[in-house]
């Protein structure tokens, strides 16, 4: 089925096509007129390389369920999805304004307080999703719009899920979505909703330098960077900055989930205080100082865990023999401390070496052990996973 044919049709039954919006990895998007309710809509149609896929658009329509139930002033709202002409296909909420990659595009670096306004919105959108127990996996200022009235937007959620593997594949695409990529992903592990915040870091940073912090040739490259590279210091860039909002910035990117903001929620509310002058908290210039500082702070880091990381004595339930244990817990279980699903990505080797545990990092601050593993930056162990996963996968 030639995309452009449909022009002028009437599709399956109530949907007039307009006009094309615009193309994405996976599928194309066309203004079209609901007949039935009267309305715009935009209307998402799978490429026909994947509809050919029985597993692929199993998953796309699953996704498609999760992701209409969301209702959110700051989501895309999906109405309706099914399959006609031989593929499937999304009617969304259509948005007549530019993405904010147009903006990063064509104005950045965009100023302190719009940055925190965007950025804010679009926090507010992950903080209910992840609420739901759903995770976006493609934040990236191309999957959010912005509306007249001044309102982000985040389109695309859940949908990443079905499209990873299948956009794997392509190596064109998966350079695009390599640098918006959180080091989780690119090493192949499963990932949670602090991965959304990495990714969300990544989009900051584009907004207050107009420039990524890795980029690359390939995918493979790129990738090998957000797993262990620091990211370029953002006030070297554009000295406009304040030096609070460097570093929440920088703890969104740290390598170690378990060192990011504990929610979307404590995100939003940072940038705010920084952005009204406040300092950024202990807890984020320390991560700062693990991404930025090199061995010495990870060395530091080491020790300080201590009174960082770790609660009083008291608060250790009673009888565990092995503290390492207690934060544990499965993933896709629900975090009494936080209330939010346990991301499947929640396991890491722990400092103590009694093998790996799982617990939520939204509770890093609040748990006991097993604390986050210090790997410091530049280790080689990491950049190979993720360069075998991702040459595995592109292939
Ligand atoms: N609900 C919508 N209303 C208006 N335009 C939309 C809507 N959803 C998507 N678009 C536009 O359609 C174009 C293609 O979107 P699509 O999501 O397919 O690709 P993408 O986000 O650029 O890349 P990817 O395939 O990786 O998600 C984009 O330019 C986007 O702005
Ligand atoms: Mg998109």
């Amino acid at each position: 089925m030639a995309m452009d044919s449909l022009i002028g049709e009437l599709f399956d039954n109530r949907y007039r096509i307009e006009r094309r919006i615009g193309t994405g990895g996976m599928a194309d998007v066309f203004l079209a007129r609901d007949e039935t309710l009267g309305r715009r809509v935009a209307i998402k149609i799978l490429a026909e390389r994947y509809a050919q896929d029985d597993a692929f658009l199993e998953r796309f329509r699953r996704e498609a369920t999760a992701a209409a139930g969301l209702s959110h002033p700051n989501i895309v709202s999906v109405y309706d999805r099914g399959q006609a002409s031989g593929t499937s296909y999304i009617a969304m909420e259509y948005l007549n304004g530019p993405t904010l990659k147009d903006e990063i595009t064509s104005r950045a670096p965009l100023p302190e307080a719009e940055v925190v306004n965007w950025a804010t919105q679009a926090l507010d959108a992950l903080e209910f999703a992840h609420r739901q127990g759903v995770v976006h996996r493609d934040i990236k200022p191309h999957n959010m719009v912005l509306t007249d009235e001044g309102r982000l937007k985040v389109t695309d959620f859940g949908i990443a899920r079905a499209a990873n593997v299948a956009q794997m594949t392509e190596v064109g695409s998966i350079v695009g979505t390599a640098q918006y990529l959180s080091p989780e992903q690119a090493r192949g592990l499963d990932v949670g909703p602090q991965s959304d915040l990495y990714s969300m870091g990544i989009v900051l940073y584009e907004m207050l330098t107009g420039e990524l912090p890795f980029n690359g040739d390939s995918a493979v490259e790129i990738a090998m960077k957000q797993v262990s590279d620091p990211p370029p210091s953002i006030r070297k860039k554009n000295r406009l900055v304040s030096e609070g909002l460097e570093q929440v910035v920088m703890r969104a990117l740290s390598k170690d989930p378990a060192l990011r903001h504990r929610s979307a929620r404590q995100m939003a509310e940072e940038l705010r205080r920084v952005s009204r002058g406040g300092a950024a908290s202990s807890d984020t210039q320390m991560a700062t100082r693990i991404l930025t500082g090199g061995a010495e702070a990870v060395q530091a880091y080491t020790g300080a865990q201590t009174s960082v990381l770790q609660p009083p004595a008291r608060r250790r339930p009673r009888g565990s023999s092995r503290p390492g244990r207690a934060g544990a817990r499965s993933p896709g279980s629900w975090c009494s401390s936080c209330s939010s699903r346990a991301p499947p990505s929640a396991t890491w080797s722990t400092s103590s070496s009694r093998g790996r545990a799982s617990r939520c990092p939204s509770s890093a601050e609040a748990a006991t052990t097993p604390r986050p593993s210090s790997r410091p930056s530049g280790s080689r162990g990491s950049a190979g996973t993720s360069s075998r996963t991702l040459t595995r996968r592109a292939r």
